[in-house]
């Protein structure tokens, strides 16, 4: 089912649509020495074309390589190691792997995508700076911040995108809302506090990791007992409802509304996941989203959205704030923004909470070679003008570019949902009702008393990569979350092993 893939034919494509874009990417240089000529030469082809055979055979070599050096949390577990990928398919020498999780969620668009990677070696053939610092003026990062400032609807939005990590763009909001409380009550930090959710998941970093209720055993530095409490207020998690329909309000989440009321000086925040991912995708209503925004502009306390899962394409939106079509005051994104292709995060932020402070230089922030996939990660998800698709192109290549990922996902995420609901019918004794929305999917597991069950979640994702399958357990669910370009017969496929691996622990179930 998965051998069918015409790699070289997609290297070759490669190369021809990098030397069309060399134009494009061009700057108008006059001298060149040696080296910058070489660059921009059949020779640079030639020598590209006799590294890449490096590459490829370096594959060979992990397997034979010692783990010891690596750090304890670094250390692989699937057990496979993989040689080539395509799309949303990962050859291993064990055999292919379907990626049913775009990853770590990063890869919107599957491997190796042809736009992104003609870009990008474009790009690097271009002899334009390999390195930039913020201090001169730059068009891919003004462009980027431009294409990217709407996505969450925030009007007058700005944009930090010298940041590479999730929890660089959590830290960076919460910066900006900490000084604008400053601006507010001064800088008295006594009694202020973030409002976030139990359930929440915003990264590994002092200020990210201290917000995340789901890592508090995790160990940071200069957390003294108490202050935890102090600094934080965590709501309760909100009720599993679905992004499509307005619900009452539950009465813990009508107190929410009423917390977020009565601490309205003292919360300098309230930080949300749309969906919360790392909590078995919790999904809450519309309306409670619709509730949580009237709430803080009423308190004027700004509500940001950690996007860092739910934005560029998996739900048919750039971001769950427009499926929503809530606008928050602040979004963080990352993941999804690059596809993969290199490291970059963004806080978005409207110009009123919009308060940057330091300064704006950072080792790898706005790094090149990703912003240029960024550009190219969201042309993929939109689709591309007919003038600016290479007229080199097999045709339905060509349409393809042109028509963009995001209109094939409604398509895609009906026939995933429909056939996991189906999974869900036959095997309810283990299997609790589907959470989430478009291609983000998140299956309960339960117990033999339907009690929800991570320990039987963390079974299936093994089970299933043993049969090929990589999705990822998230508390007591299992993620579903493809790549976009995930192919109908990629979703059968996927469909049978899971009900193959319903069916073994519905005989025998844990716990
Ligand atoms: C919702 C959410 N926020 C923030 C982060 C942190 O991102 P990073 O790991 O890039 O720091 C993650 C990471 O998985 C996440 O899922």
């Amino acid at each position: 089912m998965m051998g069918g893939r015409q790699r070289a034919s997609h290297l070759c494509v490669d190369l021809i649509l990098f030397m069309k874009f060399e134009a494009t990417y061009a700057p108008a240089a006059t001298e060149f020495r040696d080296g910058i000529s070489f660059l921009r030469s059949d020779g640079m082809l030639a020598l590209t074309t006799d590294l890449r055979s490096k590459y490829i055979g370096m594959c060979n070599d992990g397997e034979r390589m010692s783990s010891s050096f690596l750090a304890k949390n670094l250390i692989p577990h699937t057990g496979c190691e993989p040689t080539a990928a395509y799309g949303a398919v990962i050859e291993t020498k064990d055999g292919p792997i379907l990626d049913m999780a775009s990853q770590t969620v990063n890869t919107v668009l599957g491997q190796n995508d042809i736009w992104v990677l003609a870009n990008i070696n474009a790009f690097n053939l271009s002899g334009y700076p390999s390195f930039l610092s913020s201090r001169f003026t730059n068009a891919y990062s003004k462009l980027l911040a431009e294409k990217i400032s709407s996505i969450g609807g925030i009007v007058n939005a700005r944009v930090n995108h010298r940041l590479c990590s999730g929890a660089a763009a959590i830290e960076s909001l919460l910066t900006n809302a900490w000084n604008y409380s400053c601006t507010k009550y001064g800088d008295d930090a006594s009694g202020r506090m973030v409002g976030s959710f139990k359930g929440g998941f915003h990264g590994q970093t002092g200020n990210a990791g201290k917000i995340s209720w789901i890592q508090k055993g995790l160990k940071l530095p200069f957390q003294d007992a108490g202050s935890e409490q102090g600094k934080v207020m965590f709501f309760e998690t909100p009720t599993t409802a679905s992004f499509d329909h307005h619900e009452v309000l539950s009465d813990g989440e009508v107190e929410i509304m009423e917390q977020i009321r009565q601490h309205r000086e003292e919360l300098f925040l309230v930080i949300i996941e749309p969906l919360l991912m790392n909590y078995g995708v919790v999904t809450p209503s519309l309306s409670f989203i619709q509730a949580l925004r009237e709430t803080c502009t009423e308190c004027d306390i700004p509500l940001a959205f950690d996007e860092v899962q739910t934005a560029f394409g998996w739900l048919g939106t750039m971001s769950a704030a427009e499926k929503l079509r809530v606008a928050p005051d602040m979004l963080a994104v990352s993941k999804g923004l690059t596809g993969g292709y290199g490291p970059l995060s963004a806080s978005i932020c409207s110009t009123k909470f919009s308060q940057e402070s330091g300064t704006g230089e950072s080792t790898n922030g706005s790094d090149l070679r990703a912003m240029v996939a960024a550009k190219a990660v969201l042309e993929r998800l939109a689709g591309i003008q007919w003038e600016d698709i290479p007229a080199c192109l097999p045709t339905s290549l060509a349409e393809e570019l042109h028509e963009g990922l995001l209109h094939w996902v409604p398509k895609k995420a009906k026939s995933l949902r429909m056939r996991l609901r189906d999974l869900t019918g036959k095997y309810e004794n283990i299997a609790g009702a589907l959470r989430g929305d478009g291609l983000i999917c998140g299956l309960p597991l339960l117990d033999k008393l339907g009690k929800p069950s991570p320990a039987l979640a963390a079974a299936v994702y093994r089970d299933l990569i043993s049969r090929g399958v990589f999705a990822r357990a998230s508390h007591d669910a299992l993620i579903i979350k493809p790549p976009l370009v995930i192919t109908e017969s990629e979703i059968d496929f996927a469909i049978e092993q899971l009900g193959n691996s319903l069916r073994k622990f519905s005989n025998h179930p844990l716990c």
